[in-house]
């Protein structure tokens, strides 16, 4: 798939008493299939909401009458023109999720959480695929394969959510504060590994971070600001 981004006429609003509140108020935007992109902005500015956008797990408001409705469209894929069913089918082809909140499924193993989405699409997970998943966890130094999940540290747990998204080979990979509970070593090796798998699987990658130190090893780094959206300098290749 052409994973090129492009965003027309964003408007995004959440009731708040009896005012509705802009989250997101983005006219037009573009990204460059591949690019790796960092965005951040203060707590409550939006960074889940436009990733949750991007992923298809939400729409934009409906055009008011006269305007314009606004407009996600990854390649040749314009995901509001979906239907939900086509929407789910697409992310699950398509795009890696790691949630802010990990959603994991308690009860299950490490290694049976990240070969969860690749269950519900076969009736049998193939061999490599089990082996892929192994070297991913052993990669991000979880061992305990069988541990349950619930049972692992939160830093454990993230990895773990790391290693479900990228499983499937994903060309877009939305990451919501993928570091936030690790280390600076562990952060590092995380990032690494998100970065280095965008670049060689030419995946387009926007991670959430507040960490000044992440910005730079994407190539652009986006502020969102009171629901907009602006360029800030990173200094990666
Ligand atoms: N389902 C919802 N209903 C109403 N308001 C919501 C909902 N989800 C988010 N919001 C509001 O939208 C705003 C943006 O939330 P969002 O979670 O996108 O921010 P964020 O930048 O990811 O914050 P954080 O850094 O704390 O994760 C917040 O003010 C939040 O209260
Ligand atoms: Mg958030």
């Amino acid at each position: 798939m052409n994973n090129a981004l492009s965003l027309k006429n964003i408007l995004v609003s959440r009731r708040d008493g009896r005012t509705r509140r802009i989250i997101l108020d983005i006219p037009s935007f573009q990204l460059a299939a591949g690019d790796t992109v960092c965005l951040h902005g203060v707590s409550g500015s939006g960074k889940t909401s436009l990733l949750q956008l991007l992923g298809g797990l939400t729409t934009a408001d409906p055009a008011e009458a006269g305007l314009p409705s606004g407009e996600v469209r990854w390649g040749d894929v314009c995901i509001d023109e979906l239907s939900e069913s086509e929407r789910d089918l697409w992310r699950s082809q398509h795009v890696g999720f790691v949630f802010q909140d990990f959603q994991l499924v308690p009860g299950l193993s490490a290694l049976e959480n990240v070969l969860l989405p690749v269950t519900f699409r076969s009736w049998s997970i193939p061999g490599v695929l089990r082996d892929r998943a192994r070297t991913l966890l052993q990669t991000m130094d979880i061992h305990q394969l069988d541990q349950q999940v619930h049972l692992l540290s939160r830093g454990e747990m993230q990895r773990v959510a790391i290693a479900r998204a990228v499983l499937p080979e994903p060309d877009i990979l939305l990451a919501d504060e993928p570091t936030a509970s690790l280390d600076k070593e562990n952060a590092e090796a995380v990032t690494r590994l998100l970065v280095d798998y965008a670049r060689e699987h030419a995946c387009t990658l926007i991670l959430v971070s507040h960490e000044p130190n992440m910005r730079g090893r994407t190539r652009r780094s986006f502020l969102l600001e009171r629901g907009e959206l602006h360029e800030t300098t990173s200094d990666a290749d």
